[in-house]
């Protein structure tokens, strides 16, 4: 799987890049998302829509995610906010 460089602050990241081209979503909109209150994947998508089209995108979605929910330091072993087992 591709990694992808991990930034803790999602308003201190660099240019963004484009995860779906179909909906030109960056992963700078994801990231804000999360930062924002998503709470999973699901949210996501339905928020800004991407994964609708082809598809293609929802793998590198998936995993910008689970790094932003481990930033803000919830587990996202199921791709949604659950607060990290002590
Ligand atoms: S690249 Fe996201 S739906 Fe096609």
């Amino acid at each position: 799987m591709q990694q992808f460089k991990r930034f803790p602050n999602p308003l201190e990241s660099p240019p963004a890049m484009i995860v779906c081209i179909c909906h030109n979503v960056a992963d700078k909109a994801i990231r804000q998302a999360i930062a924002s209150g998503a709470e999973s994947l699901h949210q996501i998508r339905s928020q800004l829509n991407i994964g609708s089209c082809c598809g293609k995108c929802l793998p590198c979605a998936k995993t910008i995610v689970r790094e932003s929910l481990e930033d803000l330091g919830f587990s996202a072993t199921a791709l949604r906010r659950e607060p990290i087992a002590a």
